[in-house]
Formats: structure tokens, sequence, C-alpha cells
């Protein structure tokens, strides 16, 4: 019988000489569902990757994938995963139906399996292109191709949109969106887009400093703080250091991208908000605007951390 849990991590550390990169992380994912690790720079995300795809070798813990250990199963592991590494290197002299055909090679695909690829990832008008000539997105798109060019049952993808504008974004949202229907592949993408996390994943783990920091469910994650509300504010003067530290109030002033901008998070809307306004009045300062939204994941990490993801 196959395990439910198609990958497992159990107290996996990794350091390279001074910088411990991955401290004793554990993690269970199970079968067809996606995945987001979460994290900004360095957190860690891709050396744990890395490990689950037998690139790098954690000095302590265990990986298992379908039920096996790397070692001694290599082959076997190789034909289940399909992955596509932070950056990726092509041979810019090769058009993309010889890029894929050469990785088809690897498995003993023929070109039905190259044209049905090529269609998946929407690269028909590019086939005869050099890989050199193509767009980051399209390079990006080509990378998933060929991730997914053994039918893997587990994908793992490190950052596929990092750097790529909106549109080219959303073109490889919608090529996993309709792989994730399809409900047959687990998948471990890591991003440092809470957005693309949102989107695409069942799962989300939020990693900094080579620990998780918090996992769950969307839902879950946001949990505790579901009847929590943020009110972003633009007050007439600038926010001052007395402002931010404010004993008076049952919560604290965030401040914002600019002077006069910041946000405050309430947990009792009504009790609460009339105090804020009450305040600022004291402060001789008068609010210009005022905007109340739903806690969102940037806002959790911001809790979490002390500091925005992509600061
Ligand atoms: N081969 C290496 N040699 C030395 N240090 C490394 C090596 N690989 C990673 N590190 C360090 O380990 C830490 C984690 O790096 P990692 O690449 O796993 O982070 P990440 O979350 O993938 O970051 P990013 O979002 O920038 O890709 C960082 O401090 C990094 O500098
Ligand atoms: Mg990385």
């Amino acid at each position: 019988m196959l395990p439910n849990n198609v990958i497992e991590v159990k107290n996996v550390w990794k350091s390279f000489k001074t910088v411990q990169a991955v401290k004793g992380i554990n993690l269970s994912i199970p079968k067809g569902k996606f995945i987001a690790l979460l994290g900004p720079n360095g957190a860690g995300k891709t050396t744990l990757v890395e490990m689950i795809e037998g690139i790098q070798k954690p000095d302590r813990g265990e990986i298992t994938i379908m039920g096996k250990k790397w070692k001694g199963n290599e082959d076997e592991l190789h034909r289940i995963l399909g992955l596509s590494l932070q950056e990726n290197h092509f041979i810019e002299k090769l058009r993309v139906t010889e890029t894929l055909r050469l990785f088809a090679g690897f498995f003993d695909l023929g070109m039905e399996k190259v044209e049905e690829i090529i269609k998946i990832v929407g690269l028909e008008e590019k086939r005869k292109s050099y890989v050199v000539n193509l767009s980051g997105g399209q390079k990006q798109r080509l990378a998933i191709g060929i991730a997914l060019l053994n039918n893997p049952a587990i994908l793992l993808l490190d950052e596929p949109t990092t750097g790529l504008d909106p549109n080219a974004r959303r073109e490889i949202w919608e090529i996993l969106h309709s792989l994730k229907k399809k409900e047959e592949t687990s998948m471990i993408l890591t991003t440092h887009y809470m957005e693309e996390a949102e989107y695409l994943c069942d799962y989300i783990v939020i990693m900094d400093n080579g620990t998780i920091l918090k996992e769950g469910t969307l839902q879950q994650l946001l949990e505790d703080d579901t009847s929590e509300k943020v009110v972003e504010f633009t007050a007439e003067k600038p926010l001052d250091s007395l402002d931010l530290s404010s004993q008076e109030l049952p919560f604290t002033i965030h401040s914002g991208d600019s002077p006069g901008k910041g946000f405050i998070s309430l947990k009792n809307f009504e009790s609460e908000l009339p105090l804020f306004m009450s305040y600022m009045k004291s402060r001789n300062n008068s609010l210009k605007h005022m905007e109340c939204r739903r806690k969102t994941l940037d806002d959790l990490f911001v809790t979490l951390t002390g500091r925005k993801i992509n600061e």
C-alpha cells in the first residue's frame, strides 16, 4: 500500500560552514496536494527542496519519498519526481522542440509526448525558436514542461515565477492550476509571493531562518485572527515615535510606507476604533483617510517576523 504522505521530512538539518540553512524541519506532503514554501531570501527554501530532490544531503534527519530514502533508490525516485531548479540552464543553441526532445530521450519518450507538453505549457508558436531568444516567462514555461515530461507523481518547483511580470506569472499559474484540477500530482512550490501561495496551494508553510514559523491551510493560518480587521489610515501629520509606542491603546500603531500612513489591527472593531479616533484627536492629528479590510497572509508575516516578506 502506498503511504498517504508522498514526502516525509523528519527533523532535517543542513549547514554550510557557519550558516545553519535548515534547522530541524519536519514536513509531510499528502498525495495530490499542492504545498507552498513561502519565505524571504535566505529562509532555507532552496536548501530544503534540494535535499528532497536528492541534490543535497542533510547533515541530520531523514527524508523519504513514497516511503523510500534516496540511498539505493535513485533511479526509481528520479522517475517519480519532476523538478525545476531556481536557476535554469538550457542549451541556448537548441530550439524549444529540440530541448524537450533531448530531455524526453532520457525517459525513452517520443515526439508525441513532446507535442503534448508544448501544448500544455503554451509554447506552440515558439516551438522553432532558439531557447536563447525566449522571454523569461517562456523559459520558465519550458522548464515546467521539462519537469512534466515524465508524468511525475511529485513536482518540485523552485520559484517558478520570480522576476516575471504579472502577465507571465498568471500564465504559469494557469498551467499549474489546470494540473491541480486533475488531482494526480503532488507539488511543492517555493515562492516569495503570498498571492501565488494563496491562489495555487492547499497548504502553506511559512519559513524564515531555516525554520517553519507557521503552517496550515490559508484558513487555518488566518483562523486565530479571522475576527481581526486591519484599518489602514492616512493622517494629516506624520506619525511620531510616541504614536508608534503608545501604551494608552490596547493595540499597536504600525507605520506605513510614507510618514502620515499607518495601520492598526483590531480584535474588537466596534470598541477599539473609537479609541483610536479619540487618541488621534488627543494628539492633534486628524485622519484624512481610513480603509478597513480583512487580515491577509502579508499581515501575518509581519506579525510573525516584524518585517515584510519582500524586504
Ligand atoms: N552552497 C552554499 N554555500 C554556502 N551557503 C549557502 C549555500 N547554499 C545556501 N547557503 C546559505 O543558506 C541560507 C539559505 O539559503 P537558501 O538558498 O536555501 O534560501 P532560499 O530561501 O532559497 O532563498 P531565496 O529566496 O533567495 O532563493 C542562506 O543564508 C544562504 O546564503
Ligand atoms: Mg531559493
